[in-house]
């Protein structure tokens, strides 16, 4: 695993409990990582939180960002209004490969309500073991910030 990658995270209430495992996991693999929240299981609005995660992503302190709420979309959708975000919320390891060698995806968002905890690691580790692949695709996410 490339271990030169260090991860922001946040999640709702509709994705607290896949976060706190995610972030168990990534330490356990000795990855650096930051919780931006939510610290409890109450109410939120995952837009909050989504916000956090991208800008410390726009901000290059953090390589990638990892976002859960009850679904992933909403999360996703938030964070793809902020310029040089590419989310994703793959439900599979193939998409999960994909959305890194072709679209150099920057934030993965995962479903708690989707997702069981086996297949979400899974997709986690395909995403942090995929590398983009660059050339044509490079010029066809220029082009999606021209
Ligand atoms: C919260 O109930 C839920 O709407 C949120 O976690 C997320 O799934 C939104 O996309």
């Amino acid at each position: 695993m490339n271990r030169n990658i260090n991860f922001a995270i946040a999640s709702d209430h509709g994705g607290f409990e896949l976060k706190n495992k995610i972030i168990d996991y990534l330490k356990s693999k000795n990855f650096e990582i930051k919780d931006f929240g939510t610290y409890d299981k109450s109410s939120c609005d995952y837009p909050y939180y989504a916000k956090q995660v991208a800008n410390a992503v726009l901000s290059e302190e953090f390589k990638k960002g990892i976002l859960v709420c009850g679904t992933g979309i909403g999360m996703q959708i938030t964070a793809n209004r902020f310029k040089g975000i590419r989310a994703v919320c793959p439900n599979n390891c193939y998409c999960a490969r994909m959305s890194v060698e072709h679209n150099n995806s920057n934030i993965l968002c995962l479903g708690q309500r989707v997702l069981g905890e086996g297949l979400a690691v899974e997709i986690l580790e395909t995403w942090i073991n995929s590398v983009f692949q660059g050339e044509r695709h490079q010029k066809r996410i220029d082009m999606i910030d021209e």
